[in-house]
């Protein structure tokens, strides 16, 4: 699972209930700053103590080579849905579920 605005509020919130409600087992949190935001690190623990395993990439999601590399980085299988904090929220189907 791929989650764009990932290390924000609404991505930590989002990236939580997947993990505990869903048992989503891999995720992805995307940002520009990546690893570098603010609590990222407490996140990236916090949801890897939860089970998962967390990945926190930097990527300017408005910069399409930078966003083509990220999609191209995740295998296919975890391809589902990517959450879009910066473009207001929206859920996006990259593939069938
Ligand atoms: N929180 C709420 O209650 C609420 C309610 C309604 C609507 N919203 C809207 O929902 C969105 C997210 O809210 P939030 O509270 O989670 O905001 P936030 O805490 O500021 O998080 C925004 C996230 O998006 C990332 N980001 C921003 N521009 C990016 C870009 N170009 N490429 C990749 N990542 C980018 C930020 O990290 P970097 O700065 O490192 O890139 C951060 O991880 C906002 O548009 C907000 O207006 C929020």
């Amino acid at each position: 699972m791929l989650i764009t605005g990932g290390t924000g509020a609404l991505g930590a919130l989002v990236a939580r209930h997947l993990v505990v409600e869903h048992g989503i087992p891999s995720i992805v949190l995307a940002s520009r700053r990546g690893i570098e935001a603010e609590r990222a690190p407490e996140l990236q623990t916090e949801l890897t103590d939860l089970g998962a395993q967390v990945t926190i990439v930097a990527c300017d999601v408005s910069d399409r080579t930078e966003l083509e590399a990220l999609l191209d980085s995740v295998p296919e299988a975890f391809r589902s849905l990517a959450w879009s904090m910066p473009l207001g929220c929206s859920m996006t189907a990259l593939s069938p579920p």
